[in-house]
This record gives structure tokens, sequence and C-alpha cells, in this order.
């Protein structure tokens, strides 16, 4: 039954007024296993009528509000992760015209240094660049909230990110070779300059990126963002037309983790860091409820090892509990964006677990479109370390379409 409803999509085409994923403020973080904006504009074109209100609980970087702005949408982002409350601002502002000269002789005379509360810093930064990356984000720390600091925020993250020692290529914070070169290299250089050059650089690419959503002509419409909340326990004040998100992976992906460079520099408390990472699913650890699902039943058969269990269960009762009391406050259709995983090679479909569990709550499944990504960026394992394999790469992703009964 499931499979007849399942057809292929190219998102990317079947909508051109979206030229690429990286256009206008698309693109402007590199925020992990981001939606492309071609799927939330195909849904929201297709399924939604201007002036409905969409709701996803797990918004990351935004998108779903950046692109209902240009489909008459009102919106609610919730997200664990804090970022989402300084990015989402930035991806939606108005263009607005910067005295670079100026911006450059401020950020070179600041002299306040911000120290963030980061207690391992030292290992991630040579000692030669920390007073010029602590008088920069001093700088930063010591504007209001305005427009300035708004456009300066990504380049900053993204030049402090380039002098660390972080490997930027690998899922988790981490050294490598390539990485020590590179800031070998760094060293030997007019670094200064470089760091300047490429804010300033970074800067103008957000004004572009900016001007270039203006002209996709976003509506003035009703939002709601709520960041650093767990959306297991948090509760909706009214109920919504659709719920559209990509909820997080089942495995191999730690979004605090990859994101905790940022939030130090952003004056997030180390303590603070360390909760939100073990709120994050599937690691969190939630009450079991029951899945009705027979899909997910045999998969958990199939599965040996405690620990995997454990994280199976914590996953599907984290999200799918989630959905479940969600669900109530959403009168039209649920919009799930998710790819099929493995567990230690063992394929788990997971929306169509979502399915099985939703249609006993009242839901009709109406498609799932699949599509083959091939540019989301996202951060597998290279191997298994149990196995010593490869775990088998997702290489489609799925929008499940399910509809009030
Ligand atoms: C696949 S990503 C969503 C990406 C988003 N669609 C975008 O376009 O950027 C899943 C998100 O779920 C969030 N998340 C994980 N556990 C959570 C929890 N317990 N409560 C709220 N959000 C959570 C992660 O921080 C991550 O941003």
């Amino acid at each position: 039954m499931v499979i007849e409803l399942e057809r292929p999509v190219v998102f990317r085409d079947l909508v051109p007024e979206i030229p690429s994923t990286t256009y206008a403020t698309f693109g402007l973080y590199k925020y992990p296993a981001k939606f492309i904006p071609q799927v939330i504009a195909y849904a929201l074109r297709t399924f939604a009528e201007p002036g409905m209100s969409v709701f996803d609980p797990f918004g990351g970087y935004g998108t779903v509000g950046v692109v209902a702005r240009l489909y008459g949408n009102d919106y609610e982002l919730w997200d664990l992760n804090p970022l989402l409350s300084h990015l989402h601002p930035i991806a939606v502002m108005n263009p607005i015209e910067i005295d670079l000269p100026e911006l450059l002789r401020r950020l070179k005379g600041y002299d306040l240094l911000f120290q963030p509360d980061w207690s391992n810093m030292g290992y991630w930064y040579p000692e030669m660049f920390s007073p010029m990356l602590q008088k920069a984000w001093g700088f930063y720390h010591s504007l209001n909230d305005c427009d300035l600091k708004r456009v300066l925020l990504i380049p900053l993250l993204k030049t402090t990110r380039y002098f660390s020692l972080n490997d930027d290529k690998r899922q988790k914070l981490s050294q490598s070779p390539l990485s020590r070169m590179r800031i070998t290299k760094l060293q030997e250089r007019d670094w200064e300059e470089v760091f300047y050059d490429k804010i300033l650089t970074g800067v103008e690419h957000i004004i572009r990126g900016l001007n270039e959503y203006q002209g996709l002509t976003p509506a003035p419409v009703n939002a709601t963002v709520r960041a650093g909340v767990d959306t297991f326990t948090t509760e909706l004040s009214h109920d919504h037309d659709i719920l559209l998100t990509s909820p997080p992976y089942l495995q191999a992906q730690e979004y605090i983790r990859s994101c905790k460079m940022d939030l130090f520099w952003l004056g997030y408390p180390e303590s603070q860091i360390k909760i939100l990472g073990k709120t994050e699913f599937p690691y969190r650890e939630v009450p079991r409820i029951p899945i009705h699902s027979n899909i997910y039943n045999e998969c958990l058969k199939e599965i040996s090892e405690p620990h995997m269990i454990r994280m199976f269960e914590q996953y599907f009762c984290g999200v799918l509990g989630s959905l479940s009391r969600l669900q109530e406050h959403i009168t039209g259709r649920l919009l799930l964006f998710v790819g099929p995983a493995t567990v230690r090679n063992i394929p788990i479909p997971i929306d169509r677990i979502f399915i099985e569990h939703l249609e006993t709550l009242g839901w009709n499944h109406k498609a799932t479109l699949i599509d083959t990504i091939v540019s989301r960026s996202m951060f597998f394992y290279d191997a298994n370390p149990a196995t010593g394999s490869n775990d088998k790469r997702m290489s489609t992703e799925h929008l499940v379409v399910l509809s009030r009964r």
C-alpha cells in the first residue's frame, strides 16, 4: 500500500523559480543536513494556500521560514540549537548599505577582548591568532541588536572557523593533517590581512544574498522563532495548518557538537552546550512510548547490540513521541522529509515507520515523493567502528504527505 503511493521526483526541476540551492540567503551558512529550498517551495506551492500557517519543530537553519515568506505563509520554527535565533533573522532581513572601509576601521580599532567560556580553546587556535579573534568578537558583542551585527555574524563565524585547527570537512570537530597544514601556511602569510579580507568579502556576499532574496518578493507574514527548546517537551500554543519538517537523523549526526565552536564564540557557556548536546535526538533519554508499526518491530528484532537497540528506541520514541503530541495541533497536513537509514547495515525505512504509526493517529498517507538529493550537506561515519565496514549511504530523500482523515 505504502509502496504504491511512492513516486520519483526531482524537486530542483519542479521549482525553477529558485535557481540553485545556495541562491539568495538559502546557503549563507552551511547548517548540517539543511533542507534544499526547492523541497519546501514545492510543498508549500502544492499543499498550502497563502495565509495558511506552517510549523517546523526541527527548524535548523530556518529554511522553512525563509521559503514560507515567499508563499505568503505565517510560520513557527523551533530548534534545540540556539543558532536558529541568530541565523534566521539574517536570512530574512532587508538588505542594507554598508560602508566597508568604515567597518574595517572600527573592527581594527576595537580593543576590548571577548573571552569565550571554553576550557579547550587553546587546542583549537594557535596562540598568535587569539587576540585578533577576541578583538573581532569583542566588537561584535559590543554592537546592539542591529543590522550591522547581523550582516557581520556569518562572515565572522566562517572566518573564525577558517582560523581554527578544525577540519571543516569532517563530521565532528577534529584536527587533521590537512587542517594543520592550512594553519601552518596561514601563519606564514600576512594572516591579519587574510582575516579582515575574508570578513569584508563575506559581508559583501551576505548583502548580495539579501538583495537576491528581496528579488524573490517575500511577503510580510507573522513569524515565531523559538531556539534552544527541546521539541520533546515544548508545547504549541495554537494550531497550525501544516507541519513541514525534516527530523534529525537516526544516526550519524550531532548538530550541537558540529556547531559548538560557533556557539562558544556567540557567548554560550560550556555547561549549557553540554546540556544541549545531551538533549539532542537520538541521544536524549526519553520515556518509551508505543510505536504502532510492524516495520519498527521487525527492524528492532534484527538489531542485536544493546546500545544500538537503545539508540533505535530513543530515536523513534523521541521523534515520533514529539510528532504524536504535536500533530494534535495540526489541522491540515503533515509533510515529513526523511531519508531511509541503516543500522549496522540493516535497512531502516524511517518514512514507512512514521507512516504506519501516524496512520493509527488519524492520518491518511497520500503520497511519498522520492528524490535523489545530490548536494544536501550531510555527514556520515566513514567506516563503522564496530564492523569496520562502510554502512550503506542514504541515497534518496522522501517527502511523505499525510492528510487528516
Ligand atoms: C535535519 S535537521 C533540520 C534542518 C532544517 N530542516 C534546515 O533546513 O536547516 C534536524 C534538526 O533537529 C534538531 N534537533 C535535534 N534534537 C532536537 C530536540 N530534542 N529538540 C529540538 N530540536 C532538535 C537539530 O538541532 C537539527 O537542527
